[in-house]
């Protein structure tokens, strides 16, 4: 097959990563990028070497396949847009920011018969990917809970709470993550936030949830981590079974550069910059290979459109009970 011509909408923080790895896979063309911010999109098409498009519709008229990285509530346009012009499509997590539109894009691209991915990036990481293999070949045995956390520097958590919350932006990467490990889908949750720092948005949240198989999990997930020197991320997953258990410690990220001017520890699996003799290498680039081979060889994503629309129910159960402060049911969707 000839190389696939791709696009980005959006090109901040992740649309940017995509076209530089587009920009780099030998199977890719990058042929188009756009942002509502035409500078912005000028910008980034200049240091591409590649076009920046006026508009979601003319980007389309240029491409194969879209990846879609404007913010969540920016997705619903671009993806019924891309996909009744019969484009593959890409879409950053969360899917929707409700399930009434993420049904809506799934139902879209069902129909067009388009390959459609949700980029929950978890399932890309090879530590999350052998603990859903051990869980699934046994064992550890019958999971009986599980433990996740995710948390941010404040510096994103101010730059992100404009336009999302902490569950919203992080919090779905582990419910996807808990699910898919775990093979049961969360039926319900009670979550309590607490708001100290960012002024109209929870600066940390802590939810337990309840699977169908009955199973139990605790997730912790936090916008406001100090920028004190030292200080790290640490996302963590823990999973107890009936005949043992499993450690995922992906914030021991096995090196530490100490500086005059400090200690750094570089992450070697969520690369943004070229890392690998000139390359992008990590989860990213493993994710965007995949996608681009589920096109080649028409092969179902591993991460589909309604595994997405799942975890876009679990967030809404989840707020809901920040809001109610009782215990909320995952309404499922059933079309
Ligand atoms: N998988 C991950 O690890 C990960 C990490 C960060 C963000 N994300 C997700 O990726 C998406 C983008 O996040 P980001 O961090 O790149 O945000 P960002 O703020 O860095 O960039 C967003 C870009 O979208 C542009 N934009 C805004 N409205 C638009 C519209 N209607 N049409 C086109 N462009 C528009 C903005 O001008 C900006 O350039 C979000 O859905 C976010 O939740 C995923």
């Amino acid at each position: 097959m000839d190389k696939i011509r791709a696009g980005v909408v959006g090109v901040g923080l992740m649309g940017r990563l995509y076209g530089r790895l587009l920009k780099e896979l030998p199977q890719a063309e990058l042929t188009a990028v756009y942002d509502v911010d035409a500078e912005r999109a000028a910008e980034v098409g200049a240091e591409l070497g590649t076009k920046a498009f006026a508009s979601v519709e003319a980007l389309l008229s240029q491409v194969d396949a879209v990846f879609i990285c404007s913010p969540d509530r920016a997705h619903l346009e671009p993806v019924l847009a891309a996909a009744a012009a019969g484009k593959h499509v890409f879409v950053e997590k969360p899917l929707a920011t409700s399930s009434e539109e993420g049904l809506q894009m799934v139902e879209a691209a069902e129909e067009a018969g388009i390959v459609f991915m949700v980029g929950h990036v978890l399932r890309f990481d090879p530590r999350y990917i052998h603990a859903r293999n051990a869980v699934a070949a046994g064992d550890v045995g019958e999971v009986i809970h599980m433990f996740a956390r995710r948390n941010t520097y404040i510096d994103q958590g101010r730059h992100y709470a404009s336009w999302t919350t902490v569950p919203w932006f992080l919090g779905i990467h582990d419910i996807d993550a808990l699910m898919w490990i775990c093979g049961s889908p969360i039926i319900s949750v009670y979550a309590r936030g607490a708001r100290k720092l960012l002024a109209k948005a929870d600066d940390s949240v802590l939810a337990v949830l309840t699977f169908a198989n009955g199973a139990i999990a605790g997730l912790e997930v936090s916008f406001v981590l100090p920028l004190v020197q030292g200080n790290r991320q640490s996302p963590l997953l823990e999973v107890v079974g009936s005949k043992g258990m499993i450690h995922v410690m992906p914030y021991l990220r096995g090196i530490t550069i100490h500086k005059p001017d400090g200690l750094v520890e570089p992450d070697p699996l969520y690369n943004m910059g070229p890392v690998m003799h000139g390359q992008i290498a990590g989860v990213y680039k493993e994710e965007t290979v995949h996608f681009l081979r589920c096109i080649q060889e028409g092969i179902t994503p591993a991460v589909t459109g309604r595994d997405a629309l799942l975890a876009v129910t679990v967030v809404e159960a989840l707020e809901r009970s920040l809001a109610s402060g009782q215990e909320e049911k995952v309404e499922s969707i059933t079309a």
